[in-house]
């Protein structure tokens, strides 16, 4: 078991690179079992979540040579329609491997996901989907078991936008006979490259980047040689650290329109962001932190995957907060860790009401998902003092090494072997 070691209260500077991004190759690695041949991506980060991945497409057949953010994946020769427990239980991204299956073999038996970290989190829209597709899906025994002799294209409308249940849904139809129409897609990034990848696979597929998506079934698809995106959750997390932490510094990553919601949130706390090609500069070395509301939303809205950040930046804002989470409306796990900090924060619905405070103070924390260690360890660098940053395997599933990467920046920060839990 590791934990981060924190000296905070010191400022950053410099520059670092973003890795790539987790959620896109979570969609793309699981894309593959649609293919009867070869796919290699780029830029995959390495982290736990990927690894996962790994695993239980090799559990499927999948040949797997990961070398330097080269992910290499073969579907050549599938030998199991069925995705147990053990793996996803690890990771809800798994049920991504549904779509896929059954679109290509007509049966697929995937392990239902159970409980999340911050509260419940459905997947009756990625079983709709498959139902419009024309297959049978039955619960039995805690598994997902879904059966179709040929899945058939349909209208595919979703009351929620759901970038799981579109990703399942546009694999799937594009292996169905005919022509699928999704409305209400998602369109985050992550989505819209997986869209681009089917296409580069010789899907047709229109709509590309919008709310409505027509993709006409084939009955082939080869794999192909694609690039992944960078990761703005990361890169987003990474200003946020130059914002709390009153500090200059500059991230390399090409998508900053990935980012607009947050850089504008981001200028209006008095920070500022200067865009110059792949580079995003923050200087926030002049300004008290505002206090600024925000609320999360699906893209191209504030990301709910930066609302614990976002509270702990506001944590040390010079008046009072509202940051509301409209997506998962439990996600304020690390509220209570913020305040053995020093933060002052009431979570009221699904809103955290922060009150700023002049400074933070060092203590142990302990992380309990993915982006609440990250907000912990923004805290941390801001924070006076030593904070221990416990149970960090939850930041490892996504983030790459991320304190080789605030270390270049002059942050304090060490990880150390523990038997802490
Ligand atoms: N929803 C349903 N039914 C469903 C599916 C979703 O009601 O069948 C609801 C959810 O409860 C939620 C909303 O729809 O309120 C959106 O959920 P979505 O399906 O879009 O989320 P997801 O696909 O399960 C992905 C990311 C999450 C990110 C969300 C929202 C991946 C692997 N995961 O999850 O990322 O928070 O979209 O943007 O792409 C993370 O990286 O830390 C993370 C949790």
């Amino acid at each position: 078991m590791d934990k981060f070691v924190i000296e905070g209260g010191n400022k950053l500077n410099g520059r670092v690179k973003v890795s790539g991004a987790k959620n896109s190759a979570l969609a793309l690695m699981p894309a593959v079992l649609l293919t009867s041949g070869k796919s290699v991506f780029n830029n995959i980060p390495e982290v736990n979540d990927i690894f996962t991945m790994s695993k239980l497409l090799k559990h499927l057949g999948v040949v797997v040579d990961f070398n330097s953010h080269n992910l290499e994946l073969d579907a050549s020769n599938i030998t199991s329609q069925d995705a147990p427990y053990e793996h996803v239980k690890k990771m809800r991204a798994s049920v991504y491997v549904l779509g896929p299956l059954l679109a290509r073999f007509g049966y697929a038996k995937v392990s239902l996901p159970g409980g999340c970290a911050w509260g419940p989190r459905p997947i009756n829209l990625h079983l709709e989907a498959m139902k419009k597709l024309g297959a049978e899906v039955n619960l039995e025994e805690g598994y997902i078991v879904a059966k179709a002799k040929k899945l058939t294209g349909a209208q595919i409308h979703f009351d929620v936008s759901s970038v799981g249940a579109t990703g399942n849904a546009m694999m799937a139809a594009s292996l169905a006979k005919g022509n699928t129409l999704i409305t209400n897609a998602a369109i985050e990034p992550e989505i819209t490259l997986l869209a681009e990848y089917l296409k580069k696979c010789g899907v047709s597929i229109d709509g590309i980047g919008t709310k409505t998506i027509e993709i006409e079934g084939t009955e082939n698809i080869s794999g192909t040689d694609f690039n992944n995106i960078s990761d703005r959750i990361e890169a987003g997390t990474l200003l946020i650290a130059g914002a709390i932490t009153n500090s200059n510094i500059a991230i390399e990553f090409p998508h900053h329109e990935h980012l607009n919601s947050l850089i504008w949130k981001l200028e209006e706390t008095g920070a500022k962001l200067l865009i110059n090609n792949d580079i995003i500069e923050i200087d926030s070395t002049n300004n008290e932190i505002e206090s600024i509301d925000v609320s999360t939303d699906v893209y191209p809205g504030f990301p709910t995957d930066l609302q614990a950040q976002w509270t702990a930046l506001m944590s040390l804002s010079n008046s009072t907060a509202r940051v509301t989470d409209s997506i998962y409306s439990d996600r304020f796990k690390h509220v209570p860790e913020l305040v053995r900090l020093g933060a002052n924060i009431e979570v009221i619905d699904n809103s955290a009401v922060i009150k700023g405070v002049k400074e933070l103070k060092g203590a142990k924390v302990m992380s309990t998902d993915l982006r609440a260690s990250a907000s912990l360890v923004l805290g941390g660098l801001a924070a006076k003092g030593t904070t221990e940053v416990l149970r960090i395997y939850h930041l490892d599933r996504g983030y790459q090494r991320i304190e080789e990467k605030l270390s270049q920046l002059g942050a304090r920060i060490d990880r150390v072997k523990t038997t802490e839990f």
